[in-house]
């Protein structure tokens, strides 16, 4: 097989590291990539939102398959565009990928299949009516922007002010672009978060080890909410009971409700849930894999992922398949001074040895580029430092052990992956 992956974030670079472990395939390309990804495969410079720009692509390297990382080219339709062509791809339709572009459409989908979900107060598209809903509902509440918000669309305001402000600046003032348009207000749900993700070809499913992201920038779920510092999985995170619940109450239902609508679900389905006292519900739905808890995924996988994913593109999906490591790993994000606010780029990256990628653990690229003969930093979330073992402590210990090898100036990264931290606060809280 000749595989194209798309994207170019710490999740990409974990999927070509699996795929590239896999005895059916030849060659394997990547779309951006990056300075890490092109130490392991060929990259192609394609912005991943350009549903075009990918299919004239495609139509010129012919993968056998191509595996989706980011929302954005799926929201933008690139699977429907392959599919026209008879291409094979994993990643669900435009229309089935509204389930992460938006917020309104996926909390009208879990209503109407009585799916646990937060208990929706109103949809406005007029600043006007918004600000008036402010009175009428239970404190404290959520406020979320519609559409695709670059991780900054959701906030539990303190008070009624910090929400009219949100409201203008989101409204009004446009700061988070068209997806701010429109805003949903629904109820603040407490617990524990949990990102259980399933891979479906729209009939069967099999699901992902459970993990768990940190949000939040510093120790203790302390600072701004970020696109995750870090993840961990191990069996641990779910009980039989607990996930027997997600799967009949949730999962399932999720993937009759989009058949019967006429929207089946092919690829991976992201599912946040707040393990709430009155049992899980649906924070959000992703239409792909979670980053970075794809790298925890990832390194616990016990199974030709090229063969699984050929199996999805088929619409053969064959659950069985799927043998996961028993124990857990973990995935510690190295970030840029500042992120995620303001950061610089182009630092020299040291330390990454033979020795700190030889021992188990993979030091997953994100933001990284080349530049002649050494590695710099690109972006705000750098590395994802991976490691599986028997044990989370284990786990921990060897990215841990590597991280402190690793060198940029400014790099800082939580030293709490894994710990019990407590009630998992939103953005903007
Ligand atoms: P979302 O993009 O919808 O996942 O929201 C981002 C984060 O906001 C989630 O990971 C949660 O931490 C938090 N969040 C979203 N909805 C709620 C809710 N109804 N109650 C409490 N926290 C929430
Ligand atoms: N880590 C959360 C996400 O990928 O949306």
């Amino acid at each position: 097989m000749k595989i194209l992956v798309i994207g170019g974030g710490g999740r990409e670079h974990a999927l070509v590291w699996k795929l590239k472990q896999s005895s059916r395939v030849e060659k394997i390309l990547c779309a951006p990539g990056n300075g890490g990804i092109a130490d392991d495969v060929e990259c192609l410079q394609v912005d991943p939102g350009d549903v075009q720009a990918l299919v004239a692509l495609a139509g010129k390297i012919r993968p056998d398959l191509t595996v989706v990382g980011p929302e954005l080219p799926l929201v933008n339709g690139i699977s429907d565009a392959f599919a026209e062509r008879n291409w094979s791809i994993v990643g669900p339709s435009r229309q089935a990928a509204q389930l992460e572009g938006s917020k309104i459409f996926s909390k009208e989908f879990l209503l109407r299949h009585r799916i646990p979900t937060a208990k929706m107060y109103g949809a406005y598209d007029s600043a006007r009516d918004a600000y008036a809903a402010l009175s009428g509902v239970l404190w404290p509440l959520v406020i979320k922007a519609d559409g695709l918000c670059a991780g900054k669309g959701v906030v539990l305001p303190p008070d009624p002010q910090s929400a009219r402000q949100f409201l203008e600046n989101v409204m009004e003032k446009n700061l988070l672009g068209p997806g701010g348009r429109r805003v949903l207000l629904e109820e603040t749900l407490e617990g524990e978060e949990l990102s259980f993700i399933i891979l479906t070809d729209g009939e069967r499913y099999a699901p992902m080890v459970p993990t768990r992201d940190h949000k939040r920038v510093f120790d203790g779920n302390q600072g701004p909410n970020t696109g995750g510092m870090g993840a961990y999985s191990s069996d641990e995170l779910l009980t039989v009971g607990l996930r027997d619940a997600v799967i009949s109450t949730i999962v399932e239902p999720t993937l009759r409700g989009l058949a019967n609508e006429g929207l089946p679900y092919q690829g991976f389905l992201y599912i946040g849930l707040m393990l709430t006292k009155d049992g899980p519900k649906v924070l959000e739905f992703n239409c792909r894999l979670g980053d970075p808890e794809a790298q925890a995924i990832v390194a616990r996988m016990d199974f030709d992922l090229a063969e699984v994913l050929a199996d999805v593109a088929a619409k053969q999906l064959d659950p069985t398949k799927l043998q996961w490591k028993k124990g857990a790993s973990v995935c510690v994000v190295l970030a840029s001074g500042g992120y995620p606010g303001k950061f610089e780029i182009g630092k020299n990256i040291d330390g990454l040895t033979p020795s700190v990628v030889d021992t188990g653990v993979n030091v997953f690229h994100a933001g990284t580029q080349r530049e002649r003969n050494s590695l710099v930093t690109s972006g705000g979330r750098v590395l994802g430092v991976t490691a599986a073992a028997d044990s989370l402590a284990a786990a921990l210990d060897l990215a841990y052990r590597a991280s402190e090898q690793i060198h940029f100036a400014g790099m800082h990264y939580r030293k709490d992956i894994g710990e019990h931290v407590g009630r998992v606060q939103a953005a903007g809280d």
